[in-house]
């Protein structure tokens, strides 16, 4: 689970956790709450505090995988950034940041783990998206251009890993009230969005967890290379 500490990345932690599932919490910051919750639903959680945009966290996350518990069954790449800024001040500098820690964060950690899934002969990745890719949202270019390439590597990946019982979906939320959100995103555009899906209020940190648990369990073993938007009915695929 990467990106664990806090948003999305705490709530689906502590989901899996409640499906008696293991969790090791990769995030740039301590995940001190995340491992509590976690290990409080009697599993075992383990920290690794790096920036999965660095291929050495990926060589990290690997070892621990192999002496910690000999497996890699799920693989949710949920950490992300999502700075808005108009297209003349996005510098070179911020594009590739936004692209390595949304977009590379997630082919890298998709290389440490799988070689631990391919023998196991089953696993399911559940890659982070956004329901912006498809809104006239301003400022986001450089995000979702990272965000678009996150459902062009699903659907690509989904091709390569079939043959060994893994599946590869995305998951796009809303604007939500997620820390980073209440932190990165003008209340006013939350307002509006959330006026605008079928759902009208605001997401939370709890609402791509059902969505996240299904593509991440065997139930959704058809279901692979696609993306679903779990957004209060704002975009439609
Ligand atoms: N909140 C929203 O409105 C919203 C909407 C659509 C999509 N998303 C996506 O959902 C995901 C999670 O968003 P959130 O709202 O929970 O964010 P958040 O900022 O609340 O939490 C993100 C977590 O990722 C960690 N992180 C950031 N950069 C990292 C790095 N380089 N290495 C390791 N960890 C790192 C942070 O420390 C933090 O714990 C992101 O991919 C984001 O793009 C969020």
């Amino acid at each position: 689970m990467t990106g664990a500490a806090q948003g999305f990345g705490q709530a689906v932690s502590i989901g899996l956790a409640g499906r008696g599932v293991d969790v090791v919490a990769v995030d740039i910051s301590k995940a001190t709450e995340t491992l509590e919750k976690v290990e409080a639903a009697g599993v075992r959680g383990v920290g690794i505090i790096a920036d999965v945009s660095e291929p050495d966290t990926a060589t990290l996350l690997e070892g621990v995988l192999r002496e910690e518990f000999g497996r890699c069954d799920i693989l949710v790449n949920n950490a992300g950034i999502y700075p808005n800024a108009a297209f003349a001040d996005v510098d070179y500098e911020l594009w590739r940041r936004v692209h390595r820690i949304n977009l590379d964060s997630q082919f890298l950690m998709a290389k440490a783990v799988l070689p631990l899934m391919t023998a196991g002969g089953w696993g399911r990745i559940v890659n982070i998206t956004s329901n912006s890719i498809a809104l006239p949202a301003p400022g986001l270019a450089h995000y979702m251009s990272s965000k678009m390439g996150v459902i062009g590597f699903t659907r690509g990946l989904a091709n390569d890993v079939a043959q060994h019982g893994i599946t590869v979906n995305a998951v796009g939320p809303t604007a939500s009230l997620t820390p980073g959100g209440r932190a990165h995103i003008d209340p006013a555009v939350i307002a509006e969005l959330s006026g605008a899906q079928a759902i009208k209020r605001p997401g939370s940190s709890a609402d791509i967890v059902g969505t996240v648990l299904f593509l991440a369990g065997d139930d959704s073993g058809w279901v692979t290379g696609q993306t679903v938007m779990a957004d209060g009915g704002l975009v439609r695929l």
